[in-house]
């Protein structure tokens, strides 16, 4: 039989934080043993907000790397550039041409992204959703894991997929794409902001202090934890609605040390912060440290790299290029007319 499968990827828009981590690339690791997994490095999306050529290039090697420091194994999965693959910008073309304007000017991410970049707002960004679903139905993936942030947008690719694709174009018992569905993991979907417990950790907070890199040192862990938000009680716990940061970091805590929540809840009770933050500290320092290893041996050979991203553009391309040969048929351009 064959095995179902999986596609992800992430924005190489700065440093990969633990949001990422805990919220998708953990997952993926997990996922790769059962399914056939693709995960790409969606640097075109990076382009949708003023960038820098130089720290963008960087920043996708750096996000490829980090993927297989974090445990992606090129054995078991595919890893690419999604630029390398001129299908996600031939797709997501069909596609706009195909979504109505109306479902866009819905997107939250879009909304608050334009609030915050103001007047220089570029078609790119409210197009941003429909080259993500490109991504997504090139490879007719069963399962899209991600955080929670990204929910709005599997909806989107999955109502293209159903609503302009499959139903316009394909027959009663023959879909032309699959519709996936997305995969978001209760414990991890949202890791919040260390200095905010009611906003989201994320790579563009202009505050440092807001996130932990995989890539930070101890020495900087140990400072921004010492900074994160706490209260005035004493005892961690759960689903404290006016506890936010408790909740948070405790959450934090229980995934970085493989403990259940209920484990961890008992654990902390009747701690103070005082106690409990360096506990958290040298538990995050310490999961991390393989994946900082691993990255700076993999920096240390950047051939190594290299053919993974071969291999894994090569595999790629077979499944898209079928996915996006039919999709051109089905909605009727000519085929291609090949010497
Ligand atoms: P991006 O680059 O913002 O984030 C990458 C992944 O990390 C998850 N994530 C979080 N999870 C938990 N807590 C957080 N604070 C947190 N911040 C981010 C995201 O949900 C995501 O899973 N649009 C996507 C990238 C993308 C994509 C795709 C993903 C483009 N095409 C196709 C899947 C399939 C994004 O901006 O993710």
């Amino acid at each position: 039989m064959n095995k179902k499968r999986v596609l992800s990827g992430v924005q190489p828009t700065g440093a990969l934080h633990i949001g990422n981590w805990l919220g998708a690339i953990r997952n993926w690791v997990e996922l790769q043993n059962e399914y056939e997994t693709y995960v790409c490095v969606v640097d075109l999306h990076a382009l949708t907000v003023p960038h820098n050529p130089e720290e963008l290039k960087a920043n996708t090697l750096s996000t490829a790397a980090l993927y297989v420091a974090c445990g992606m194994d090129p054995n078991k999965c595919s890893i690419f550039i999604q630029s390398h693959i001129p299908a996600h910008s031939e797709l997501c073309w069909l596609l706009n041409c195909l979504t109505p304007l109306n479902w866009m000017e819905r997107m939250i991410q879009f909304k608050e992204k334009a609030v915050k970049q103001g007047y220089n707002v570029s078609i790119g960004l409210l197009d941003y959703p429909v080259l993500m679903a490109a991504d997504i139905l090139l490879y007719n993936p069963d399962l899209v894991p991600v955080g929670e942030d990204q929910k709005q947008h599997l909806e989107l690719a999955r109502n293209i997929a159903q609503q302009r694709i499959n139903s316009k174009f394909g027959k009663k018992d023959n879909h032309i794409l699959k519709v996936p569905e997305p995969l978001i993991m209760k414990e991890g979907g949202k890791i919040m902001s260390l200095c905010d417990g009611k906003s989201k950790m994320s790579k563009s907070d202009p505050n440092e202090n807001s996130r932990i890199s995989l890539l930070d040192s101890p020495d900087i862990i140990r400072k921004k934890i010492k900074r994160a938000k706490t209260d005035q009680y004493i005892g961690l716990e759960f689903d404290n609605s006016n506890r936010p940061e408790a909740d948070n970091l405790l959450g934090i805590y229980s995934m970085v040390t493989n403990q259940s929540r209920e484990k961890v809840s008992k654990e902390c009770a009747e701690m103070g912060w005082g106690k409990f933050k360096p506990l958290l500290t040298e538990a995050i320092i310490s999961c991390l440290q393989p994946i900082q290893e691993k990255y700076t041996s993999l920096s240390k050979n950047p051939e190594e790299l290299n053919q993974i991203l071969i291999n894994g553009t090569q595999q790629a391309k077979e499944l898209s290029n079928s996915t996006l040969k039919r999709i051109r048929k089905a909605i009727g351009l000519l085929e291609q007319i090949d010497k």
